[in-house]
């Protein structure tokens, strides 16, 4: 099934060319680490995918319909980058994830104890609810980014879309996270979308890669990807660097050619 198709899209903020005849189509179950440098717009791509903003050009489709017309949102979780979390109100980590519920409901309607209920379980599973009742805002910020992701999946949506949700996690929470990720793509077959610079981690989890720099650079399977080196000045350096650090921590395994470098050290520098 295909989950999202997107047809010669291109963007620009006023002047500024983001995104430059962008063509691409996701199915159902995969998991793809969607990757680039800073500004080569990623969260820009995604907030289009999502109505945020209007493309100047392009057709995007979800879930078999035109965006203009998709209606079913509660299938898609998103996290954003920068989340607009209620930081002014005096909302507990429970309210802050019973939030994501409101998609779900139509009109102004109350929550009730059913909603209360799944709060409580996605709560549990995500190991946020021991701090259920204090107020977010005074949460620390790996903590904030567990309560978002439970507030992301209380719905559980068949396409995950993440921006960058790692940023404020130590190493540990990190890795416990992209655990809960990978088992839902791995036990569910939600379809995974990962903006992430923590390649070094996830890899092992992601069967796609998505390159961006303004336009796709790369699409394809890990290990079409792993074993492209021949061809990385076309890449350029960001794509150079990915590959050779995939190599030396392991995600790829080593190509059967072994006329480049891969398997030496690069300096496993962190993307
Ligand atoms: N609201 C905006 N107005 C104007 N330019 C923007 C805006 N948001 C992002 N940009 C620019 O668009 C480019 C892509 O940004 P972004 O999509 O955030 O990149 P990424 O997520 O890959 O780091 C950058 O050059 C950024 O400065
Ligand atoms: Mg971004």
């Amino acid at each position: 099934m295909s989950i999202l198709e997107v047809k010669n899209l291109s963007f620009s903020y006023t002047g500024q060319t983001v995104l430059k005849n962008i063509n691409f189509k996701i199915t159902e179950g995969n998991y793809i680490a969607l990757l680039g440098p800073n500004g080569s717009g990623k969260t820009t791509l995604i907030k289009i995918l999502l109505g945020l903003l209007q493309s100047q050009k392009g057709k995007i489709i979800l879930f078999g319909s035109a965006l203009k017309k998709f209606n079913a949102w509660q299938n898609i979780g998103y996290l954003e980058q920068k989340a607009n979390t209620p930081h002014n109100m005096p909302l507990t980590a429970f309210g802050v994830v019973r939030l994501g519920l409101l998609s779900t409901k139509k009109g102004l309607k109350l929550f009730n104890k059913e909603d209360n209920k799944k709060t409580d379980a996605i709560m549990k599973k995500l190991h946020c609810y021991s701090y259920k009742d204090k107020l977010f805002s005074e949460l620390s910020g790996g903590q904030q980014q567990r309560v978002l992701l439970a507030r992301t999946l209380i719905n559980e949506p068949k396409f995950l879309i993440l921006d960058e949700p790692s940023t404020a996690l130590d190493s540990s929470s990190r890795e416990e996270f992209f655990e809960i990720i990978s088992a839902l793509n791995e036990e569910n077959k939600t379809t995974i979308l990962l903006v992430t610079h923590d390649i070094s981690q996830v890899g092992k989890y992601v069967n796609k890669f998505l390159i961006l720099d303004k336009q796709i650079v790369f699409y394809g399977s890990k290990e079409d990807f792993c074993n492209s080196a021949e061809v990385t000045e076309y890449f350029g350096p960001y794509t150079q660097h990915l590959i050779d650090h995939l190599h030396t921590t392991g995600t790829c395994p080593l190509p059967h050619n072994h006329g480049h470098n891969c398997g030496h050290n690069h300096g496993g520098e962190m993307l």
